[in-house]
């Protein structure tokens, strides 16, 4: 792209802040200027290419801070690759993916981090980053978390759930949020308690509750709200933000509310599997419930309502997707009679934005909030702002053509991620990725798929932003 010019001629543009007729001009991979239709400045741009957004919207590039490509889990692992996870991304408008880096138990955090980027360097379709789960916090890893911010990973992922594998337990925690309120890297919390509820897990299966429903049963809300009560008063304690992971829960809304009315730096990330799916999806006969199975789980539907207010109010920041997608053949089979060997995640890399744009068009959010929970404040939150998460003069021409008025349907059959099932079937959508630039290389034209294994490329991330 080096020297080339790229003009989007007559579109909206819609950022976190600003709707506005406006054209882009796009400079080696970088939006240069922004500036009304019509008027003599936007007029007298010369351009190699000029792309027609009549009619359409002009959105940043979606930045999703939830995926796990690859991830080893129950036994199997995710089935999407970098390289097919990222092309999907593409497809569905999201051109800056975080994915979580694990360390295994007994492991170094760089050993972790290095396996991560072995695995997506010259794969992805679209750019990345990388959070770092920590299963093992000790003197040496807590030591390797300030060498990693400084280089760029910034974030850091604690389970209070899954004794024995990613568990880490109070006094863990907190070394972790102290090491960090000092580093400046942000915690990020899977607040459920795993403890009780193994034994609740336990207790249904010794009583043949084996079906996918009841996975959803014994990992109680009140279990979500009492792990993300105790986050806080850790990071209390600390005096480090946090940020909560996958929250589904009304009453872990409330507890996110209640802290931040205190003022506290608490923030929390939801995804779309908790405002457009439910325990009826869980519940589904034939085994076909293992589709939905994710942790946190999926909630009755009366909590979607909470988790809409919660994006309304800025109680909740972001929405991404946690993709985690397993084949309903071979891997959440593997599960068959006993839910909890049934491998948690659900796909969604490539839904987010189509299902976010349905939230505007069903009146849940407006437009620019719409781009704010989806882009700028994912980017902002994680240090990749404005490079990432807007369109403005500066920033990474991440810009993507959308179709408000288009209809289409959600399938397994049309979908490009790697998984056998789409958790939205059928779902009827207003609205469709029509053109997608990642750093001013186009990765989807007009519904054609023009990118490449290897152009994504690997972003270090400064310190949260969201803080400023
Ligand atoms: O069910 C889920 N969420 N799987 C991915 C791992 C995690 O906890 O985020
Ligand atoms: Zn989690
Ligand atoms: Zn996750």
């Amino acid at each position: 792209m080096s020297g080339s010019r790229t003009v989007i001629r007559g579109g909206l543009v819609i950022t976190a802040a600003d709707e506005m007729p406006a054209d882009v001009l796009i400079e080696d991979g970088r939006v240069v200027a922004v500036a009304a239709h019509g008027g003599d400045y936007a007029a007298g741009w010369t351009a190699d290419r000029t792309i027609d957004a009549t009619d359409l919207y002009v959105v940043p590039g979606g930045v999703d801070a939830h995926t796990h490509m690859e991830l080893p889990f129950g036994g199997t692992s995710a089935s999407d690759t970098f390289e097919t996870g990222t092309r999907a991304a593409a497809w569905g408008g999201t051109t800056t993916i975080v994915d979580f880096a694990v360390q295994t138990k007994g492991q170094a955090l760089r050993e972790g981090l290095d396996a991560w980027h072995a695995k997506a360097a010259g794969n992805c379709a679209v750019d990345y980053a990388f959070h770092m789960i920590l299963s093992d916090v000790n003197d040496s890893s807590l030591k390797e978390m300030d060498l990693l911010v400084e280089e760029g990973l910034t974030s850091f992922k604690l389970f209070m759930a899954y004794p024995g594998v990613f568990y880490s337990d109070d006094g863990q925690i907190l070394r972790a949020m102290q090491r960090s309120a000092g580093n400046g890297g942000l915690i990020m919390m899977h607040a459920e308690n795993g403890i009780a509820i193994d034994v609740l897990v336990q207790q249904a299966l010794a009583a043949g509750r084996t079906d996918p429903r009841y996975h959803g049963e014994v990992r109680r809300a009140l279990l979500e709200a009492e792990a993300t009560h105790r986050a806080i008063q850790l990071a209390r304690v600390a005096g480090a933000p946090l940020y909560v992971v996958h929250v589904s829960a009304q009453e872990a809304v409330q507890e996110l509310a209640a802290a931040r009315d205190m003022g506290l730096d608490v923030f929390g990330e939801t995804c779309p599997q908790y405002l457009f799916l439910s325990t009826d999806n869980l519940a589904e006969p034939d085994f076909e419930g293992a589709k939905y199975v994710c942790s946190t789980p999926l909630r009755p539907r009366e909590h979607q309502a909470a988790l809409w207010r919660g994006l309304r109010t800025n109680d909740l920041q972001v929405v991404s997707t946690d993709h985690c997608p397993f084949c309903f053949t071979g891997q959440k089979e593997l599960g068959r009679g006993d839910f909890s060997k049934i491998p948690n995640g659900l796909p969604g890399v490539e839904n987010r934005m189509d299902l976010l744009h349905q939230a505007v068009v069903e009146g849940h959010i407006s437009r620019r909030r719409w781009i704010e929970i989806a882009c700028a404040t994912p980017a902002r939150m994680f240090g990749l702002y404005p490079k990432k998460g807007t369109i403005a003069p500066g920033a990474d021409a991440d810009i993507v053509l959308y179709d408000p008025r288009a209809e289409q349907t959600l399938s397994a059959r049309t979908h490009h991620m790697n998984v056998d099932y789409s958790a939205y079937e059928g779902k009827r959508i207003t609205g469709r990725v029509v053109t997608v630039l990642s750093r001013g290389e186009t990765v989807i034209d007009r519904q054609r798929f023009t990118g490449r294994a290897g152009h994504g490329a690997y972003v270090p991330r400064d310190t949260c932003q969201y803080l400023d």
